[in-house]
């Protein structure tokens, strides 16, 4: 059968910065509070007029670039992103700013575990031989919907894009994966639609269009992470026939430090191979996996064939994990 290779990645961030100091003018916050508890001490965010296409078609044309391709060489585009610009989808704006128009495109949505859902997802139309090119973006521009009066909540999030290539191979380089969702628990972190009344004539009444801010319980999101993610790590691990220590790099999403640290320390994996950007992005959503990935792969740090074991976690609840070798 056919296999898949991831054979490019690229990234981008918004120009604004804010970090800790400057967000506490805004609430009522610290940068010690925040860095002690989560590690993030700046975030970018995306300006008014900035389109979560435009970043993401940004971080693609860099994936299609890497992977020694151009725009028309796509079969595929995959947007994974809660953040549209267009509620209808926002892939195929992304599809005609890079000019990709052979390409078929569609959104989905998994929150902060988009990436690995697309992935996944991705991988099935290559491996039953449908497309041969795929590109992958996670982006999300969070601060469009982060109450900004909210400090339990505004601290956490900034805004991103990252992308990956993912082309037909004879060796199949995704080694396994493994997908959770579970609905019950949608009320610890959601960004729901808000029932709002528009009388259009006797007795009917419709729903008009709002969106809340995100809303989170904090103590609840932490607990589901670090139980669940080690849990379908390991999971995912056993599809690959493999065990922590064969492991070269450990890619969570990136939601919170001192949940990288509980689920390398549950995996038993020394800090060195866990990669962690969250300091300067904060929580970027389905674009922190790629845009980690892509910062590690052009320092050099992640090098050709080594393997990485990824997680994302979020709302939903959604939840996966999937081994790879670059
Ligand atoms: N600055 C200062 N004080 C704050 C802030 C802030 N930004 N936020 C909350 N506090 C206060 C609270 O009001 C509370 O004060 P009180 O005791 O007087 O009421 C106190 O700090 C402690 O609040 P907790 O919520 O108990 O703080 P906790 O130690 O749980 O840390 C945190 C909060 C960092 C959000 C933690 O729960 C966490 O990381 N949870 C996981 C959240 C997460 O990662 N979500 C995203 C994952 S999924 C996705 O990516 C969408």
């Amino acid at each position: 059968g056919v296999g898949i290779a991831l054979t490019g990645s690229g990234s981008a961030v918004p120009a604004g910065l804010l970090n800790n100091d400057q967000l506490s003018q805004i609430v009522e916050t610290s940068d010690e509070w925040i860095a002690s508890r989560t590690g993030i001490r700046s975030r970018r965010l995306a300006s008014s007029t900035e389109s979560l296409a435009s970043l993401a078609a940004q971080a693609g044309e860099r994936a299609i670039a890497m992977a020694g391709l151009s725009a028309m060489d796509i079969d595929l585009i995959v947007l994974a992103t809660s953040t549209p610009d267009d509620l209808f989808g926002t892939a195929c704006l992304v599809q005609a700013e890079l000019g990709a128009s052979r390409a078929v495109a569609f959104d989905i949505t998994a929150a902060c575990s988009g990436f690995v859902f697309g992935l996944v997802t991705a991988a099935q139309f290559v491996r039953t031989g449908a497309y041969q090119t795929v590109l992958l973006i996670g982006a999300d521009i969070l601060s469009r919907w982060v109450d900004w009066g909210d400090r339990r909540t505004c601290v956490l999030f900034g805004d991103g894009a990252g992308a990956v290539v993912i082309q037909a191979n004879e060796c199949d380089r995704l080694l396994g994966f493994e997908l959770r969702s579970d609905g019950t628990q949608n009320k610890y972190l959601n960004l729901a639609y808000q029932p709002q009344a528009k009388d259009l004539a006797d007795q009917v009444a419709i729903g008009q269009g709002t969106f809340a801010p995100i809303t989170m319980n904090g103590q609840e999101v932490y607990r589901f992470a670090v139980r669940r993610v080690p849990e379908v790590i390991e999971k995912a691990l056993f599809r690959a026939e493999m065990t922590a220590q064969d492991v070269d790099w450990l890619l969570l999403h990136q939601a919170n430090q001192r949940i990288l640290d509980a689920v390398a320390n549950r995996l038993n994996l020394p800090p060195e191979k866990v990669i962690s950007n969250l300091a300067i992005y904060g929580n970027t959503s389905a674009a922190s996996i790629p845009l980690a990935l892509d910062e590690a792969v052009r320092e050099g740090k992640i090098k050709p064939g080594d393997t990485l074991v990824t997680s994302g976690f979020g709302a939903g609840l959604t939840w996966g994990a999937a081994v790879f070798q670059w």
